[in-house]
């Protein structure tokens, strides 16, 4: 499956624009990290925008979150890797590989940082560096459903926080139009 085929898909089945707007935020993160663990930057990337691929039908029945897509993309041929990864993000499997683990990361940073992003004044990214989300990462209550363990997980893969939140936030910023922010 290639980019197209997989951005087809998503706008075929995700109607809600603000979790597309999270599954191509996810795409551009996942793509970031590839480039810092010179992994292949298409196949990270299809895993972070297929990732909530089943979210509408799974939302009231988060067991088989993640279940469900895997079924859709096996019959499209798509990499096993990638379908581990869409599997460990809600934790039906424990995160190992580096995909894995970056995709684990990354899902709940997104919604950090956009959060992040429209509390400030100008509800711009271009306004966002790593040291203003260092600091609503450190503001527990901030964005509480954005699990702080989580994301700091990305430590495993020998990244640390700090560049991962701006590895993130560069990579988002380079989508700012799409994500209108
Ligand atoms: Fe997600």
């Amino acid at each position: 499956m290639n980019r197209d085929e997989a951005l087809e898909l998503v706008k075929s089945r995700v109607e809600n624009k603000n979790l597309v707007k999270h599954m191509l935020s996810c795409e551009a993160c996942m793509r970031g990290m590839a480039k810092r663990f010179n992994e292949n930057e298409e196949e990270w990337g299809l895993a972070g925008l297929l990732h909530d691929l089943d979210y509408p039908e799974t939302v009231n029945d988060p067991a088989k979150h993640g279940y469900v897509t895997v079924e859709m993309l096996r019959e499209r041929k798509v990499n096993e890797k990638i379908l581990d990864a869409i599997l460990a993000h809600p934790g039906h499997k424990k995160p190992e590989t580096l995909m894995e683990k970056s995709l684990y990361s990354v899902d709940p940073l997104t919604g950090l940082i956009v959060a992040a992003v429209l509390m400030h004044p100008e509800k711009k990214i271009s306004y966002a560096d790593t040291e203003f989300i260092m600091r609503r990462f450190k503001e527990r209550r901030f964005a509480a459903g954005a699990n702080r363990d989580q994301i700091a997980a990305i430590s495993e893969t020998g990244v640390s926080l700090e560049e991962f939140v701006g590895i993130c936030v560069q990579s988002m910023k380079e989508i700012a139009a799409e994500l209108g922010l």
